[in-house]
């Protein structure tokens, strides 16, 4: 076995990182392999970001791992989605739960057939107690989805109009409890949000790279958080007058 390296230090650690996990299809075709090669690959680097962010002690990981859209996908590539998602809660939970890994769903899980429902319920009650790394799994997730559900679930309530803030919206989406991401990482060179936490992202760090999600190993990851380190948010506010100098001439 490898021998384990030290952590590396970061001087700012994102508490929450959110990962778009794109590229598997082109990882496989550019191998002239059929794309669940590339759904597997990319399965099997999600256990390598998951260790890494153990390692590094990230608090919070949320994975876009099926979208609202992907159900326009052709039958089987959907159903060997459905299949990879089943097998990865047969077989990873135990190793995810020595881990402390406490894993959550995010999405529309009543749409999903019984069999997985119960699955993803039964991890998610084997890992609740667990707290070093908090891993939100969008599965069946689409941002717009998220806010009608909360929507509905808030008129169901009889909240008020006047009542309804802020943070009566966050508290209703799937997130509830879980602190905004601070950095939202997506591989394969696409600019774009896909219907990926489009509220919880308002003041995120976003940060975009050409790698492939199967290539996205733990260096890409160490890359990107130091890339996060060096940004200064200001949430609509200003930097400090010194800091702006530097333009001054
Ligand atoms: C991301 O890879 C995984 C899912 C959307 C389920 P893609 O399957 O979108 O890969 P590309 O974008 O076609 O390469
Ligand atoms: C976003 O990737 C969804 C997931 C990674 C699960 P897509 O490949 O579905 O997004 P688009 O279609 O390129 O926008
Ligand atoms: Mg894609």
């Amino acid at each position: 076995m490898p021998k384990e390296t030290k952590a590396p230090q970061f001087e700012k650690l994102p508490a929450h990182i959110a990962i778009i996990m794109d590229g598997n299809g082109r990882w496989a075709t550019a191998r002239r392999l059929p794309r669940m090669a590339g759904h597997r690959a990319g399965t099997e680097n999600l256990r390598r970001i998951i260790k890494a962010c153990v390692r590094f002690g990230i608090n919070y990981l949320t994975i876009y791992a099926f979208s609202t859209e992907n159900w326009k996908r052709p039958e089987d590539e959907v159903q060997g989605l459905m299949q990879i998602m089943g097998d990865v809660l047969e077989k990873e939970v135990p190793e995810l739960n020595e881990q402390g890994v406490q894993l959550r769903h995010i999405g529309r899980l009543e749409q999903l057939d019984p069999r997985t429902q119960k699955k993803i319920r039964k991890a998610i009650d084997m890992t609740r107690d667990n707290k070093r790394l908090i891993l939100n799994v969008a599965w069946n997730y689409g941002g717009r989805d998220e806010i009608v559900h909360a929507m509905q679930k808030i008129a169901a309530e009889g909240i008020k109009p006047d009542n309804i803030t802020q943070k009566v919206v966050s508290d209703h989406l799937y997130t509830t409890g879980i602190p905004d991401p601070d950095l939202v990482i997506r591989t394969s060179g696409e600019i774009r949000v896909s219907n990926f936490l489009i509220w919880q992202s308002a003041y995120a760090e976003w940060y975009f790279t050409d790698t492939l999600w199967p290539d996205f190993g733990e260096d890409s990851l160490k890359k990107a958080i130091e890339d996060f380190s060096a940004r200064n948010r200001r949430y609509g506010g200003r930097k400090p007058a010194e800091e702006n100098e530097k333009y001054a001439g």
